[in-house]
């Protein structure tokens, strides 16, 4: 089976128990880091009312209750939000979560991969946002022209990702011997899948840096206005305008 078969299947498996381990290991730190996301996406996209969030890698759905949630905190009112995922699994946690937790609409939920948004129109989209999703992405390339293509002109684009390190410091080596050595061992007793939170850190380990993310976003017209990484800098947020 080809490698990213294997990754959206991984998540098939462990959707049922995914918002309860990823509660334990965020410690409720990831709340934080989205909220911010949010807000700073507000920021630079300005005065106007987004009318299309696209949630893409939406999972079970956090990143879409946190847009609606951090609209209001915000006062920045939007129109409609996409998800999109290529694991049925995780989409159908979504969709019974959000049908019980958003409460002023109802999000749209696709499935599909991140290099072929099928459905999304050229330069239809506001918004669009990627929280801990761009890593699983194979074809990673194709993925950002695919956002490139949807987003429109003034768009904003969300990466939340875990860092990859281009040097580690002290801090860094604490936290990866926690996402290396704890995380696994935490998230595959509540999962009963020690593989699939092993892939964690290898997946961090695969992924580009943030000034390869940059340098590549560039190329496509997607420039980065902003990018920092948080506590310890175990995540880091990027938000880029197309031009
Ligand atoms: C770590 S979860 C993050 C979910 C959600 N964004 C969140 O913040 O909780 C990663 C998600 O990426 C999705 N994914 C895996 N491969 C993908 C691809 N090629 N394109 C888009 N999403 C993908 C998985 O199905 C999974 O739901």
């Amino acid at each position: 089976m080809d490698k990213q078969k294997q990754i959206i299947e991984m998540f098939d498996q462990i959707a049922p128990t995914y918002d309860s381990a990823n509660r334990i290991l965020s410690l409720g730190i990831d709340v934080a880091w989205r909220r911010e996301a949010c807000k700073k996406a507000f920021e630079y996209f300005g005065e106007n009312k987004p009318s299309v969030i696209l949630d893409v890698a939406c999972g079970t759905g956090d990143m879409i209750l946190h847009w609606e949630k951090n609209a209001k905190k915000f006062q920045k009112d939007f129109g409609k939000i996409i998800g999109i995922d290529p694991s049925s699994g995780m989409l159908e946690v979504a969709q019974e979560k959000l049908k019980n937790q958003l409460k002023s609409r109802k999000a749209e939920l696709l499935l599909g991969e991140a290099k072929n948004l099928r459905g999304i129109e050229n330069q239809s989209v506001d918004i669009l946002s990627i929280a801990y999703g761009l890593r699983n992405v194979v074809d990673v390339k194709e993925a950002l022209s695919e956002f490139a293509r949807v987003l429109k002109k003034g768009g904003v684009l969300v990466v939340l990702e875990f860092t990859k390190k281009e040097k580690e410091n002290f801090l860094d080596k604490i936290a990866g011997f926690y996402t290396r050595n704890i995380l696994p061992l935490i998230g595959g007793l509540v999962s009963k899948n020690y593989k699939a939170y092993k892939y964690l850190p290898d997946s961090i380990d695969g992924f580009l840096t943030s000034s390869m993310l940059t340098q590549e976003l560039s190329k496509l017209g997607i420039h980065t206005r902003f990018i920092k990484a948080y506590s310890a800098n175990i995540s880091t947020l990027l938000i880029g305008v197309k031009q």
